[in-house]
């Protein structure tokens, strides 16, 4: 079979030891040759194998899931962490057998290779021999660098990359940065920096968020959901809860002397979105399950550690949901969601949820727990029942009829063994007006909500009250009738269909995955109450 092959080392730039390691796992005894189409690492963070993909004719040998073409060895990067071989026994990497250490004076620099061009699978370092480091190199610049890659023993790095040649692209200016190497920022304070933070490790939530959007579109997308795009500007208040954001056009001098009679842009009140909700139901009828991932506002003067007046909601509707079955189907529904898209992000993201999981233990037992168990239900009158008989752990007492307060609904989490819980059957008075009655007790609504350990409520939804009377009658109650006429026509024509659906708190699910204490550090740009910086 050797015989066959080409020499992969002058193919690869590959390091002797690589070369060695290759020998060994393919049980070759002189040179391995062949065609090399790729080099990579294992996917499973505890298999510190690297694995080299090498073709002879046909067949693979010591395949893998991933492969990047060989080509040349060369790496952009924003440096990190620059680490020298102090921090490295500081920092416990197994540095037995490392050319670091036999070669003295190396010092290896840190960060995830943005781009690589060739063989660089998974590698997170570049190392720089003293003589070749330029001056300019500092903490967070840029680089350009090609060299060869190389087996390493350093905990959690199998390969790395050794430098031939640096540039530094972008040097740093340290005077007044606010980060510097080896010292840990609170989170308080690197969010004083939204314009530097993804510089620092805040790359990993970045990466696990947009991951965590791409699972959330594909599992709709593979349960044959439809994509809708919901205005952001509208003339409703969906929740009725009158915490809207009111948008106007800037009106200059002149524009103001030839402006319609009350001077605004639409002739009406128009609002930022608090909700898709009532825009995908107007597709539902056409489309059947439809879907929404968008921006919502909310005007709530709260400086909570899980508001945002600015958040990202994924919004589902279903059709033909109906009664206490279709209410079943609902809740399915937003578990299989939640569950799924946690198990993508497990299955590719592990290393940055890994970062954040060491950073508090629990957080682990309780999204795996989450994975395993069936979610938990409550209806509403059993949460007060179980709240009122453990009254004495609250600062607020829970009152009958009444919306439960945040730590109500951390307790109910907790006594119910710390899975997500579903509170339902919620009296309708306390609900939006487009809840659908319990044809049981029409006091009672198909309503839900979903609260998860340590956040509170993570989801809110319900069927839809698909009767035009009473629908038209609790729009009355709430003299909504002028601006939601289009929303009662739905169920006036034919093709009306019962709906239910949900809308899921992006962010306070990634508190939840990630165990973050605020949901001003899951977002970019949050925007809170008399914040709005950049
Ligand atoms: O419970 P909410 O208000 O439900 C609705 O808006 C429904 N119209 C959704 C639907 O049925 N299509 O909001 C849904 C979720 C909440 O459970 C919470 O997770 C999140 O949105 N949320 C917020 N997240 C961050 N900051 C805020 N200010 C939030 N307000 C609600
Ligand atoms: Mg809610």
């Amino acid at each position: 079979m050797e015989e066959q092959l080409k020499v992969l080392t002058e193919e690869l730039h590959l390091s002797k030891e690589c070369e060695e390691k290759l020998l060994q796992e393919n049980k070759c005894e002189d040179k391995v040759q062949g065609k090399v189409i790729g080099i990579g690492r294992n996917q499973n963070r505890h298999d510190k194998g690297v694995n080299v993909q090498v073709s002879v004719e046909d067949k693979c040998i010591n395949t893998d899931e991933t492969w990047l073409r060989p080509d040349e060895s060369k790496v952009d990067m924003i440096v990190h962490d620059i680490l020298d071989d102090r921090d490295l026994d500081r920092n416990s990497f197994n540095v037995a057998n490392d050319c670091d250490k036999e070669e003295g004076n190396e010092r290896v620099y840190g960060g995830p290779v943005t781009r690589s061009r060739g063989p660089v699978p998974d590698c997170d370092w570049v190392v720089v021999p003293a003589e070749k480091k330029p001056d300019s190199l500092s903490y967070h610049s840029s680089l350009f660098s090609s060299g060869v890659l190389r087996t390493c023993s350093h905990k959690g790095q199998d390969i790395e990359f050794l430098a031939d040649e640096i540039q530094v692209i972008g040097e740093n200016n340290l005077e007044n940065y606010p980060f510097k190497a080896r010292t840990k920022s609170t989170p308080d304070y690197v969010r004083q920096f939204l314009h530097l933070r993804g510089r620092t490790n805040f790359s990993s939530l970045l990466r696990v968020r947009s991951q965590a959007k791409l699972a959330i579109h594909n599992y709709f997308t593979s349960e044959e959901f439809i994509n809708i795009d919901t205005p952001i500007l509208t003339s409703n208040d969906c929740e009725g809860a009158g915490e809207v954001f009111l948008v106007e056009a800037l009106k200059s001098e002149e524009k103001n002397s030839q402006s319609s009679s009350d001077g605004m842009f639409f002739n009406h009140p128009i609002y930022l979105t608090v909700s898709g909700q009532l825009h995908l139901e107007t597709m539902v009828s056409g489309l059947c399950k439809v879907y929404n991932f968008s921006p919502a506002f909310r005007a709530e003067n709260s400086l909570s550690r899980r508001h945002l007046s600015e958040f990202w909601m994924v919004e589902a509707e279903e059709a033909f949901l109906k009664g206490s079955e279709g209410f079943e189907c609902l809740t399915e529904r937003v578990e299989s969601l939640i569950k799924s898209t946690t198990q993508y992000l497990l299955d590719r993201q592990e290393e940055d949820i890994f970062y954040y999981w060491k950073q508090n233990q629990d957080t682990e037992t309780l999204v795996r727990s989450s994975l395993e168990k069936d979610f938990g239900h409550l209806p509403y009158s059993e949460a007060i029942r179980i709240l009122k008989a453990n009254s004495d752990n609250f600062k607020t007492q829970p009152v009958d009829g009444e919306n439960l307060g945040k730590e109500h609904e951390l307790f109910l989490t907790k006594h119910m063994g710390n899975i997500p819980v579903f509170v339902t059957d919620w009296p309708k008075k306390i609900k939006a007006f487009y809840m659908c009655s319990k044809e049981e007790d029409p006091n009672l609504v198909y309503g839900l909500d979903l609260l998860f350990p340590n956040v509170g409520e993570v989801a809110g939804g319900g069927l839809r009250e698909h009767d035009f009377f009473a629908l038209q009658s609790r729009l009355r109650e709430h003299k909504l009738t002028k601006s939601l006429d289009w929303y009662l026509d739905l169920r006036k024509f034919n093709g009306r269909v019962p709906s239910g659906g949900f809308g899921l708190g992006f962010e306070r699910y990634l508190l939840f995955l990630l165990g973050i204490h605020n949901i001003k550090d899951v977002i970019p740009f949050p925007r809170w109450t008399k914040h709005c910086p950049c």
